[in-house]
């Protein structure tokens, strides 16, 4: 049902520097993958077909990635080390990529508002990369996201519960219930500190947005930091009724700072020995 899937990735990556000073942050691989890849497979298994990537200037690793290496194909062609490129292979056949440059770094919701000549008019998942979920075998996150969209047909944001005093590093939502694991959203703010964070219910790298939300970013003043924030858009949305927040199944693994990287790296060696 739906069937785009945007990346925002112009970001700097500045917590892994200098590994990031040429490379992009979504380019750092967990194991033999790069953190993007993991993202692009999830939004596969979800049922998505069209990759809308919204890259910025010395991103052009991400592009060489999703294509064609011809003179790396020839070489190893016929040799033993064929098979180390089935998977990336594989995804390449399942979907297409489209890629335009967020040219100023004004804030997560005006990276998704670049990506909107990719996606039109239709509903469209959205995966920060640098969260990368995991479900040991189960529905991705995505997955379990894209189910319920059928169902409630409205902007959907995944949840998980954090320790409150870490509740100025996430959008944090307050809400109701309405079934298990499902909240429908009242507040959202981005980022707050402890003191005024309502709930400890966080909003981690995976969204479902229906298109309205692009004129809403249009309408939303800088917020958190300066930037326009997509928690902030989101809230406009929820005053009309048309936020949900699910509390996934699943782990996540915050690959945006280095202790969370490790600890990725740490749980698919152990799944994949
Ligand atoms: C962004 C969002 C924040 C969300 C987080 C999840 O923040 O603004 O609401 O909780 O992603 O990773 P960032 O981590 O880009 O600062």
């Amino acid at each position: 049902m739906i069937k785009k899937c945007l990346f925002p990735a112009a970001g700097y990556g500045t917590r892994f520097l200098p590994a990031t000073k040429a490379m992009p942050k979504e380019m750092l691989p967990i194991l033999t993958k790069p953190l993007i890849q993991y993202g692009v497979e999830e939004a596969i298994q979800a049922g998505c077909d069209t990759m809308a990537i919204v890259t910025g200037r010395g991103k052009r690793a991400i592009e060489d990635h999703f294509d064609i290496s011809y003179e790396l194909e020839h070489q190893i062609k016929g040799t033993s080390k064929e098979h180390y490129l089935t998977e990336i292979r594989d995804v390449i056949d399942k979907c297409t990529f489209s890629y335009t440059r967020q040219i100023e770094m004004k804030g997560l919701g005006h990276a998704i508002l670049s990506g909107e000549t990719l996606i039109g008019h239709e509903p469209f998942c959205v995966i920060l990369a640098d969260d990368l979920c995991d479900n040991n075998g189960g529905d991705s996150v995505l997955s379990q996201m894209t189910e319920l969209y059928k169902k409630y047909e409205c902007c959907i944001v995944a949840v998980e519960e954090i320790d409150i005093k870490n509740s100025n590093k996430y959008g944090i939502v307050d809400g109701d219930f309405i079934e298990e694991g499902v909240v429908k959203v009242t507040n959202m703010i981005e980022k707050p500190d402890t003191k005024d964070a309502p709930t400890n219910l966080a909003i981690i790298g995976r969204y479902i947005l229906t298109p309205d939300i692009f004129d809403v970013i249009r309408e939303t003043k800088p917020g958190k930091g300066g930037e326009i924030q997509i928690t902030d858009a989101l809230l406009e949305m929820a005053k009309h009724g048309k936020v949900i927040a699910y509390k996934f199944k699943g782990h996540r693994f915050d690959c945006g700072s280095v202790e969370g990287f490790v600890e990725a790296t740490n749980y698919f060696f152990e799944k994949e020995k």
